[in-house]
């Protein structure tokens, strides 16, 4: 027997970095959103091997020791459930992984699911959490899917009414952006606003803060709900909540630390604002950004524009709560 799970990614509707807590995190604030593009991840259990957990993967670049994240993730499930079987994962490597989609994440937590069926066991929701956030802050809102606020580390997760299926965009410059590194540049880039402001010298301008990216979202959404989504009438509601989204003045902070240090990545955004995405943002700490369209045939020309450009780029869709779970399964 062998389980395949559909390991989706996500993008980040906007984010809001607030002060580094004595833990070493940053206070975060952000909508997730999944998406239709995809990695697959294949569990085989009880198979002869000489380790306990083997990572198979031909991608350079992800590590196929311990410190993968699935390996990590098996680690504690194998452990608190006192098994010793051998767990083979096989990673079919179909997303960028330069980051900012949270593939590596979302492999983790597909694993999680795979495990649970190929042992034909299952977590409580409250272990399920507590191994997510142990091994990351962007694992536990895999375990929902769909629209999701995301708080604390981004560990904490709240299911949101869901956006309808939108086209999307998303384009990955091969650029390597580090999270931690981007983090100590917000940080920095914290510390010098604060010093200009209390030099009086002039009204520095705030940088986003928790509150503001809280009241924009909490205005977005309350919009959302009231107006309601209706399942399969999704075409001319789209445009009005991607204006609404917008008009909200929902942001990523880590634009103002990360497209300093790389303009190719502002160009890719102004590039799918040109190419007509009604919201173009950076997707977590990059480099993976992402275009929202109102129209699927707006989106495919935008990948071709990109594309010819020398940036990968590919057409997706968002992908509601109900069909992340649907089709998790392959
Ligand atoms: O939790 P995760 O492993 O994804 O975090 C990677 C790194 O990013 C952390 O070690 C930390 O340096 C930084 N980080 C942070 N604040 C967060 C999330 C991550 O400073 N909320």
């Amino acid at each position: 027997m062998a389980t395949t799970v559909r390991s989706f990614a996500k993008i980040n509707l906007g984010l809001a970095i607030g002060a580094r807590r004595p833990d070493g995190f940053h206070g975060l604030e952000t909508i997730y959103q999944t998406v239709a593009a995809h990695d697959l991840i294949r569990v085989v259990c009880g198979a002869t091997g000489h380790a306990p957990i083997t990572i198979r993967c031909d991608h350079p670049a992800v590590p196929c020791d311990a410190t993968n994240t699935c390996y990590r993730v098996a680690e504690r499930m194998l452990q608190l459930w006192q098994l010793d079987t051998t767990v083979e994962i096989t990673i079919d490597k179909r997303l960028p992984v330069q980051g900012g989609m949270g593939a590596g994440s979302a492999n983790a937590v597909a694993t999680l699911f795979a495990l649970e069926r190929e042992l034909g066991r299952e977590l409580a929701p409250a272990e399920q959490l507590r191994i997510a956030a142990e091994v990351g802050s962007d694992l536990p809102l895999f375990l929902l899917g769909g629209t999701v606020l995301g708080a604390g580390r981004g560990e904490q997760v709240y299911p949101l009414p869901d956006l309808p299926t939108l086209p999307c965009v998303l384009a990955t410059p091969s650029v390597a952006v580090s999270t931690p590194q981007a983090f100590q540049d917000w940080d920095a880039l914290a510390a010098s606003a604060d010093s200009v402001a209390a030099s009086g010298l002039t009204s520095a301008a705030p940088l986003g803060t928790l509150s503001k990216f809280s009241r924009s979202a909490f205005s977005w959404l309350s919009h959302l709900e009231a107006t309601g989504v209706p399942a399969g009438r999704s075409g001319d509601r789209a445009e009005t909540l991607l204006l609404d989204l917008v008009r909200a003045g929902i942001e990523n902070d880590f634009e103002r630390v990360v497209f300093p240090q790389y303009p190719e990545l502002h160009e890719v955004k102004r590039e799918l604002q040109r190419a007509g995405a009604k919201l173009a943002l950076l997707s977590g700490s990059g480099s993976s950004l992402f275009g929202l369209f109102d129209e699927q045939a707006r989106a495919g020309q935008a990948v071709e524009q990109i594309s010819a450009t020398g940036v990968r780029a590919i057409a997706s869709t968002t992908l509601t709560r109900r069909a992340y779970q649907e089709q998790r399964f392959v």
